[in-house]
């Protein structure tokens, strides 16, 4: 018998939800109402309530929640904002997309977010904003971040693209900062079958300065207040959302259980494993394993039908269009050795449990060929 196991498996989720999904795109389609109407407004108060912050408001993708969230802090071009190079390229374009400069720092290798102590280093008098990226479902160590942050009057913007649910020593991510951003990019914990954002933010003016950025920065139908831009969320996204928000915690939980079935399948084997603190709740969006001998075990794994990720081979500052960022090879250290190491297993609340075991065989497999020396 051959296997064939996805990384990720959309259509699985979509499978299960089916009857709900399909019953909420059908009320948008016949409304005549397709952009920034009743739905959205329900999302963005449903999501709000979850993550227990004062608003929420729908944009058109993760990178433009990053970038109006920037804005409607009043951050732009002179300033200086510090986050990660191990992360989706999107938070380091929406910075400069902001107008602002990227100030890229490293990581702490055990968790592969944003190390509080370079933090405090990169700081300069033009530093306005901090942007902890919460990656792979894990939340930054947001005590440290916000210790830092109030210390030199720092706006925090969190990065939740990747961690709607996570919580952090039990609080919730999203609820941290002055204001934070999430992608629903179908593949993300809460995703949309289309690109979809959201800024949450306990601020009520800074809520009001994102709604009219959203919309070519609009108080009044064809007046700006501000130069601003097109992202908005649709209809058809929001109601989708409105069903899958629904079942996030349950999904949650279940990659929760799967993580920690790979956990106890994998142990002893000479690869390291998701670290997470013990009084946090991570939502593995990703599972991410390290070792050296990455490439070849996927390579391996690929031959057994057994899909794999990187998340990410090449480092923002490694990139060709982050050049002129001037941040040298071998200047992130921590960065630079983990995106030669990790390698994403697959991960999606559907994911069968057998299927972790199965997979978690293939790779005791490798490592018993392999002489178990990494
Ligand atoms: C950490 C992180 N930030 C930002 C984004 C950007 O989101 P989007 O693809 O919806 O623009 C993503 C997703 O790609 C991400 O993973």
């Amino acid at each position: 018998m051959t296997t064939s196991i996805s990384l990720v498996d959309l259509k699985a989720a979509y499978r299960r939800l089916q009857t709900e999904i399909d019953a909420a795109t059908a009320r948008v389609m016949s409304s005549g109402w397709y952009i920034l109407g009743p739905e959205v407004a329900a999302f963005e108060s449903e999501f709000a309530a979850y993550l227990g912050v004062e608003q929420a408001v729908g944009v058109a993708s993760g990178t433009d929640a990053v970038l109006l969230a920037l804005r409607a802090l009043g951050i732009g071009p002179g300033d200086e904002v510090i986050t990660v190079a191990h992360t989706a390229v999107a938070t380091v374009a929406a910075i400069e997309l902001a107008g602002a400069t990227p100030r890229l720092v490293d990581i702490d290798a055990a968790t592969y977010t944003l190390d509080p102590a370079q933090l405090a280093a990169a700081i300069t008098s033009r530093t306005r904003a901090v942007v902890p990226v919460h990656l792979y479902g894990a939340p930054a160590d947001m005590d440290a971040v916000l210790a830092v942050a109030h210390a030199h009057g720092l706006l925090i913007v969190e990065d939740c693209a990747q961690a709607h649910g996570a919580r952090y020593r039990g609080r919730m991510v999203g609820a941290l900062g002055d204001a934070a951003a999430f992608s629903f990019y179908p593949t993300k914990n809460l995703g949309a079958l289309g690109d979809g954002g959201a800024v949450a933010t306990n601020r009520p003016e800074v809520a009001e300065r994102l709604r009219l950025l959203r919309q070519y920065g609009w108080r009044e139908r064809y007046v700006s207040d501000v130069t601003g831009y097109n992202s908005r969320l649709d209809e058809l996204q929001a109601a989708i959302l409105r069903v899958r928000l629904r079942h996030l915690d349950a999904e949650n939980t279940a990659r929760r259980r799967l993580a920690a079935r790979y956990d106890a399948a994998l142990a002893g084997l000479p690869i390291t494993l998701p670290t997470a603190r013990a009084d946090d709740r991570a939502v593995y969006h990703l599972y991410v394993i390290r070792t050296a001998a990455r490439d070849a075990l996927a390579v391996h794994l690929r031959a057994r039908g057994i899909g794999t990720g990187v998340h990410y081979p090449v480092p923002v500052h490694r990139q060709p269009a982050y050049a002129h960022l001037g941040c040298d090879p071998g200047s992130l250290p921590a960065t630079e050795a983990a995106a030669a190491e990790v390698l994403s297993l697959p991960m999606y609340p559907d994911l069968l449990p057998t299927a972790v075991d199965t997979i978690a065989a293939a790779i005791r497999d490798y490592y018993g060929a392999t002489g178990a020396n990494g």
